[in-house]
């Protein structure tokens, strides 16, 4: 049985005020009785003063992004160590803005997702087609390369699924994200469900417990359907996560 993880995306947003305001609203009306993991993922120079304001519930904190790096002459760049030493528990590698935005590629962010493993944080590996290259009928092929550079990066194809279990998945089609057009459960379900198979070619226990995760303009609207599709373990939200509200409905529809 797999876990739910909802996980909200801060993205660039955000003040010190607004940031407090969002979390006294979420931590109002928590509900001890839910089982889903919950996290968010604040821009990094208020991730310490947020793993702080959540200490007494159970949400943790996530990262957006990490370096491939261990240390050294990196400018701007914060590695997994340090996000380790904040009590960071997650980071998102390959997020589809910092791809198409910062140009990062597969092979990067294997080696960011490599590198997040080593240093003992669980990265959630973002990935998803484009419009075009849904359209043009290659969403499964973009979908699986993306995957394919994770686990190649290790060599050898089984130990590459091994490793890509210690992450999560989150399935996130570019055209969705921040659009306000979500994939209907029936898309989001096959693409998820094409994404177990594939896996299920090498090893079929990966590919039974690995979280994949829904992204794309999820708001409580939605997410009660979306969230029902067998092969749909959670969500990574966006825009919705910013309000307190909203966030706490999907918290409380994923249970
Ligand atoms: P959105 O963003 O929910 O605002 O579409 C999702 C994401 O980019 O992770």
């Amino acid at each position: 049985m797999r876990k739910t993880l909802i996980a909200g995306n801060w993205k660039m947003h955000g003040s010190k005020a607004s940031i407090e305001a969002l979390l006294n609203g979420i931590k109002q009306q928590l509900d001890a009785a839910w089982t889903s993991d919950l996290l968010v993922c604040p821009p990094s120079l208020y991730m310490d003063g947020v793993s702080q304001q959540l200490s007494d519930t159970p949400i943790t904190v996530g990262a957006q992004n990490m370096s491939e790096q261990e240390q050294g002459a990196f400018t701007g760049e914060i590695s997994g160590d340090m996000l380790q030493d904040f009590g960071v528990d997650y980071v998102l590698v390959g997020h589809s803005e910092r791809r198409s935005l910062y140009h990062e590629s597969n092979e990067l962010v294997a080696r960011k997702f490599a590198k997040a493993l080593e240093q003992g944080l669980k990265p959630i590996l973002c990935i998803g087609e484009t419009l075009e290259e849904r359209e043009n009928g290659s969403t499964m092929d973009v979908v699986k390369q993306q995957v394919d550079a994770v686990i190649d990066f290790y060599g050898d194809r089984s130990t590459g699924l091994n490793k890509l279990a210690q992450g999560v998945i989150a399935y996130e089609p570019v055209w969705a994200i921040g659009t306000g057009v979500t994939a209907s459960p029936e898309q989001a379900q096959e693409v998820h469900a094409s994404i177990r198979r594939y896996l299920a070619e090498t090893k079929q226990t990966v590919a039974d417990t690995i979280q994949i995760l829904y992204g794309g303009s999820m708001k409580a609207a939605n997410a009660e359907q979306l969230l029902a599709q067998q092969d749909i373990d959670g969500g990574l939200i966006g825009g919705a996560s910013l309000k307190a509200d909203e966030f706490i409905a999907i918290c409380k529809i994923a249970g």
